[in-house]
């Protein structure tokens, strides 16, 4: 049976793991002698604009010896030009695999549901689980270890926070999140987040204050205000999420080995400041390995 990327949730710790293990040899090897995706294509649907999904997504196919078609929104219109069910079947009869980029999670949960071949989300307004698969693989990358780790993440509880806090609790990684009341994360997913970290002996802890939660914090994680779809509540946000800066003032409350994550695209002046252009961001690593843990993804969902 296919299997689809949805969520993080739809794989268990031993398959995350696997994941990341195999990213790992790939990020040393990056070419693979043997093309393993001759023949094989990969769609990748997008109703908003990407930079590291959609160009990581594609190198990791040309890498693989596979084909990539980019459809733009204004190519398919899902949900409007035709109904998402009969593009996942059509789409899902020509090609291997589809990512899809959409604004509401039902569509890509629907495009998973009709489509015959697997289904990778590549972000949608609920999560945006490859992204957080390769954040916790930055973590490990540079802390050796996910025992003892603790990511504090600031800002608004959104589709970024919802996937990170699956993934670290699925790997044992302590997460502190400070938002302001009203952007708290999604609360099924919190609630699952907290049982699965539970039984890894991880925490999840919610603060009002950002210099509380990133005290004593490895990693400081933010994200921007203003999600692709929010944009005309751009001027509230701004106002609500003004305390919520990551900043040098910050930095300083969680210590000077703390490093600094950012999925990216960043809004230098809103929810973070050039902190990220220093020596403890690991921005650009961040993004690198998008394309490694993608490839290791691809590899496992579209081998068969
Ligand atoms: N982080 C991330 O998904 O970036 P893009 O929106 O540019 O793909
Ligand atoms: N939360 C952001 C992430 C972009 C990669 C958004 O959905 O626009």
């Amino acid at each position: 049976m296919k299997k689809d990327l949805i969520t993080v949730e739809d794989l268990n710790a031993k398959e995350i793991m696997d994941i990341l293990r195999l990213a790992k040899k790939l990020k040393k090897r990056p070419l693979l002698k043997n093309k393993v995706f001759k023949d094989k294509t990969l769609a990748l649907l997008f109703q908003k604009p990407s930079n590291r999904t959609r160009i990581s997504f594609e190198v990791a196919m040309v890498h693989l010896g596979g084909y990539v078609l980019y459809l733009s929104p204004r190519e398919i219109k899902m949900g409007t030009r035709e109904p998402v069910k009969d593009v996942a079947r059509v789409v899902s009869r020509y090609v291997d695999g589809i990512v899809a980029r959409v604004f509401s999670h039902e569509d890509v949960k629907d495009l998973a549901k009709y489509s015959d071949v697997p289904v990778i989300n590549g972000l949608s307004d609920l999560v945006h689980p490859c992204q957080a698969l390769s954040d916790i693989f930055t973590v490990l990358e540079k802390k050796k270890t996910f025992k003892n780790v603790t990511v504090a993440y600031v800002g608004d509880g959104n589709n970024v926070l919802n996937s990170l806090l699956l993934a670290c609790a699925k790997v044992g990684i302590n997460m502190k999140v400070a938002v302001p009341e009203g952007y708290r994360p999604e609360k099924d997913i919190l609630n699952k987040a907290e049982k699965i970290a539970k039984k890894k002996k991880a925490s999840i802890e919610i603060f009002g204050d950002p210099h509380k939660a990133v005290k004593g914090s490895d990693i400081v994680y933010t994200d921007v205000w203003v999600s692709m779809g929010q944009e005309e509540e751009r001027e509230k946000r701004l106002q609500d999420f003004r305390a919520f800066q990551v900043n040098e003032e910050l930095m300083k409350s969680a210590g000077s080995g703390a490093m600094i994550m950012h999925c990216l695209p960043a809004h230098r002046g809103e929810e973070v400041t050039d902190v990220i252009d220093g020596k403890n961001s690991i921005i650009y690593d961040q993004a690198e390995n998008r394309m490694h843990v993608q490839k290791a993804i691809l590899l496992r969902m579209l081998a068969k």
